[in-house]
């Protein structure tokens, strides 16, 4: 049995913390031989919620959860941080896109930014899973200039996920023989699930459904998911955004497989002409707790018009959030 890993999870008693510290608790993550210390931040309105939610913890009795600690204050809930989840925010309503929470949410990532360089293990990994998320990413990075660049991470596992499932439901494919499917840009409706490189048991997906779709009806759904959930669920996807932060922080602690590769929103260091600087969603191969963008796939004039859209817009949305940047 390793050394217990510690892992912070903020707004651990909303709909995401509440679906994802099982999961994590019950080793779905980083495996069954590594025990983890579960350290909890929440706001001071949302205590008594989480004490709820450590006593169910505690009632499952997880071999591997070695200590559950829970804090209201964020230098107390990062101290010694392996790993940390980024989730509490404010979600959007379904008069909103992503974007209108960035007031509202982008100066809570300053506060943590600065709160995880100063309390967090020399290793630590962040995810932030708060919308909108490549942008909260950015604000986190600057504000903890401490944390090397490249261990900040924004979510966009969700949209592979989605990809990748409407590609198995459309070609009769399981989601596990979906390969390559990756996202490009912002965890927003501009974002670009990049069926030219993607493969359906081993073939071109574009050799398998014809062309029209994957532009049209697949794009649309792939981007508009988060949307449809809302107006159906009357609150965002909860357990699907907790089970892809499992699955994102698991492939970065595990890695890629062979020839195989995933979507994680880092700092782009300029390859493919990408402004560097952004958090910028790319195909990324990892190997323990690293990645590395994936090197010369195909952009056809599609794939580059919808990047540069993306690009655009995660530029917009740094130039709103310039006084956050430190
Ligand atoms: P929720 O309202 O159910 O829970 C959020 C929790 O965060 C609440 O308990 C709240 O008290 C807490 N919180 C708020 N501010 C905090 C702070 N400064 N510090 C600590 N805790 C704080 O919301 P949810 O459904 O869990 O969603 C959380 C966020 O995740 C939202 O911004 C949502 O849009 C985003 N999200 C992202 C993705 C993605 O794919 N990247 C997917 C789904 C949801
Ligand atoms: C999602 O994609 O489901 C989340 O980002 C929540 C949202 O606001 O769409």
């Amino acid at each position: 049995m390793n050394a217990p890993l510690r892992v912070a999870v903020t707004g651990a008693a909303g709909n995401i913390g509440y679906a994802m510290l099982f999961r994590l608790a019950a080793g779905d993550c980083y495996g069954k031989n590594q025990p983890i210390i579960l350290q909890c931040l929440e706001l001071p309105s949302g205590m008594k919620a989480l004490e709820g939610v450590a006593m169910e913890l505690e009632d499952s009795a997880f071999p591997l959860l070695h200590g559950i600690e829970l804090a209201d204050d964020p230098n107390v809930a990062f101290k010694g941080v392996n790993q940390a989840f980024l989730v509490g925010s404010r979600p959007r309503t379904k008069d909103m896109n992503r974007a209108d929470l960035i007031t509202a949410n982008g100066p809570i990532f300053v506060g943590q930014g600065r709160a995880l360089a100063a309390n967090a293990a020399g290793d630590v990994r962040v995810l932030v899973v708060g919308n909108p998320c490549n942008t909260n990413a950015l604000i986190a990075m600057h504000s903890g200039k401490a944390i090397p660049r490249d261990r900040w991470h924004a979510m966009t596992r969700l949209d592979e996920n989605r990809a990748k499932a409407q590609l198995a439901k459309k070609t009769g494919a399981l989601p596990g023989e979906i390969t390559n499917l990756g996202i490009w840009g912002n965890h927003s409706d501009t974002m670009f699930p990049d069926f030219n490189n993607a493969k359906v048991r081993g073939a071109a997906a574009t050799s398998v459904v014809e062309r029209a779709w994957l532009e049209g009806e697949f794009l649309k759904t792939v981007a508009t998911r988060g949307k449809a959930i809302i107006e159906a669920r009357g609150v965002s996807s909860a357990a699907s955004a907790a089970s892809a932060a499992v699955d994102h922080m698991a492939t970065l602690w595990h890695g890629t497989a062979p020839g195989e590769f995933s979507s994680m929103g880092v700092c782009s260091n300029g390859a493919y002409g990408l402004p560097a600087g952004l958090i910028f969603s790319v195909p990324v191969t990892t190997a323990a707790g690293n990645w590395e963008v994936v090197e010369g796939l195909a952009l056809d004039d599609f794939a580059r018009s919808k990047i540069a859209a993306t690009t655009a817009e995660l530029e917009s949305e740094r130039n709103t959030v310039s006084d956050l940047l430190a």
